[in-house]
């Protein structure tokens, strides 16, 4: 739970290829930080995945899923992302700005965006670090995936759904 005050963030679209870097950077330390306080070792390593030789494939996707990134003095400190088919696939905080309402605020304005383009309902599959957060803004789980495998490693996660009225 939040227990800092808010702080404030700019949340703006990817940019191809600045951003590429920055979003990796917290998406590593999200999982090797923040979420080794809900999985193990191996599931870490393999969630995290091995070191890229060059960030151009990272960037593509991100570049193609709609990725928004919240920023804070012009630093990158979070990022989400909101596939063609409603699907919340990245949801990555860093744990420096971890509990002051980043997520929030990426996921209020995946929302609006997501509404605008006509979508009813998000999907997600939330990691166990993530679920909290997730319900917090309105999602429920749909089904609980304790056999889901990344890399060949069992990493629990749930299959969460938020309607948009
Ligand atoms: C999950 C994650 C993105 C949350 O980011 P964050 O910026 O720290 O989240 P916020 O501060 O915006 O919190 C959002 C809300 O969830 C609530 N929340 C978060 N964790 C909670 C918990 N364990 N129990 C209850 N509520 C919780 C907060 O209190 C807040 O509610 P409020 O705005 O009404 O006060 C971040 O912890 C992270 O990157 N985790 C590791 C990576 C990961 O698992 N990503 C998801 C992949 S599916």
């Amino acid at each position: 739970m939040s227990t800092a005050p808010p702080l404030p963030c700019d949340i703006r679209a990817y940019r191809s290829p600045d951003d590429a870097a920055a979003t990796y950077a917290v998406f590593q330390a999200a999982i090797r930080q923040t979420a080794s306080s809900v999985y193990g070792p191996g599931q870490v390593e393999a969630w995290a995945g091995p070191a890229p030789t060059d960030l151009n494939d990272w960037d593509r996707r991100r570049g193609e899923a709609s990725t928004l990134v919240a920023e804070v003095d012009n630093t990158v400190v979070g990022f989400t992302d909101l596939l063609p088919d409603g699907l919340v696939d990245m949801l990555f905080v860093h744990p420096r700005s971890g509990g002051r309402g980043i997520a929030r605020a990426l996921l209020t304005a995946t929302m609006y965006d997501a509404r605008s383009r006509g979508f009813t309902e998000l999907r997600t599959f939330a990691s166990r670090s993530a679920q909290p957060t997730f319900e917090r803004l309105g999602f429920t789980v749909i089904a609980d995936r304790p056999d889901n495998m990344v890399r060949g490693v069992s990493i629990p996660h749930a299959e969460m759904c938020r309607y948009l009225s």
